[in-house]
């Protein structure tokens, strides 16, 4: 059964984005003009991904309105003749078959994973996006890790990439033997572990393929880190008797989970548009010389 679906857990309250975020979800910000949400659903688009299922809470129903159509705003660009902006706002609503679920308590990642359940068959693969991470590459991650699936015919692959031993407590990170230039065989993923506890320094910025078997799994767990049902619990359970394997993936990565990362990506994605690219040097430029 080829991989079709994504999940894409989006309930979460924004926090570290307040004010911002108290009327307007997190992942409608835009980096310049596209909701930060559309990167990551994009990269699932491009990966040959066809329906996405959006795990929300309260307050979020601007992302479903996001991929629907506005036939009032469809028929005011057509009237004014705005062909170009009509394309871009029709191809949203056609480009991808957005479902939701609610995820009606707060109780971590692995919680809003199961509440995807009833959207897949027995042994069904799909893919699992976070939102805060966006990354950059040639080959959408998410592609590289249906591709690293396939190859190694592994139950779940995990995207990790190599942090500073300092920043392990921010993230899942796996240990297990290296099989391949890129891939580690997995026996063991650990929750937010202190540097000095972490087994290596391969993290996952939230990039996962999994199969449905991970709903009987998650069920099962107790509440981990943070008091949370956590993903990680799961998976590092699954790794215990099935084939789960950690991919190191090409890309860049830019974490718009918090202010400062947001900024990072936010010039970053300037300097990549090559409409942008001259001026947000010269902004720049002028910049430093001001306030350096
Ligand atoms: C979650 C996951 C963690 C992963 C991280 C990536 O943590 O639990 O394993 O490494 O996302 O961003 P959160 O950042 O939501 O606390």
């Amino acid at each position: 059964m080829k991989l079709k679906k994504a999940v894409i857990p989006i309930a979460g309250k924004g926090t570290r984005f307040l004010p911002a975020t108290k009327e307007t979800p997190k992942e409608m910000l835009p980096i310049l003009n596209v909701p930060m949400v559309h990167y990551v659903v994009q990269e699932a688009i491009d990966a040959g991904i066809e329906q996405i299922i959006f795990v929300t809470s309260s307050g979020k129903s601007s992302l479903e309105n996001f991929y629907d159509r506005n036939l009032e705003l469809e028929n005011f660009l057509m009237e004014k003749g705005k062909t170009e902006e009509l394309e871009l706002v029709k191809k949203l609503g056609s480009s991808v078959e957005v479902l939701s679920v609610r995820q009606k308590e707060q109780l971590g990642l692995g919680h809003a994973i199961l509440c995807a359940e009833p959207f897949f068959a027995p042994g069904e693969q799909f893919a699992v996006l976070l939102g805060d991470d966006i990354i950059l590459g040639n080959n959408p991650v998410t592609k590289q890790l249906i591709e690293a699936a396939e190859a190694n015919n592994a139950d779940a692959v995990i995207g990790v990439m190599e942090v500073p031993r300092e920043e392990t407590s921010k993230y899942g990170i796996v240990d297990g033997e290296k099989t391949g230039d890129k891939t580690t065989k997995m026996n063991r993923m650990v929750e937010k572990p202190k540097p000095e506890d972490a087994p290596t320094c391969l993290a996952t910025p939230g990039r996962y393929i999994l199969n449905s078997e991970i709903f009987q799994v998650l069920k099962k767990i107790p509440r981990g880190a943070g008091g949370e049902y956590q993903l990680t619990d799961a998976i590092n359970e699954l790794a215990k008797t099935k084939n789960v394997i950690a991919y190191e993936f090409d890309g860049d990565r830019h974490d718009t989970g918090h202010v400062k990362g947001y900024l990072e990506a936010t010039i970053e994605f300037a300097l990549r548009n090559p409409e942008l690219k001259e001026y947000t040097l010269q902004v720049l430029r002028e910049k430093i010389k001001r306030y350096e």
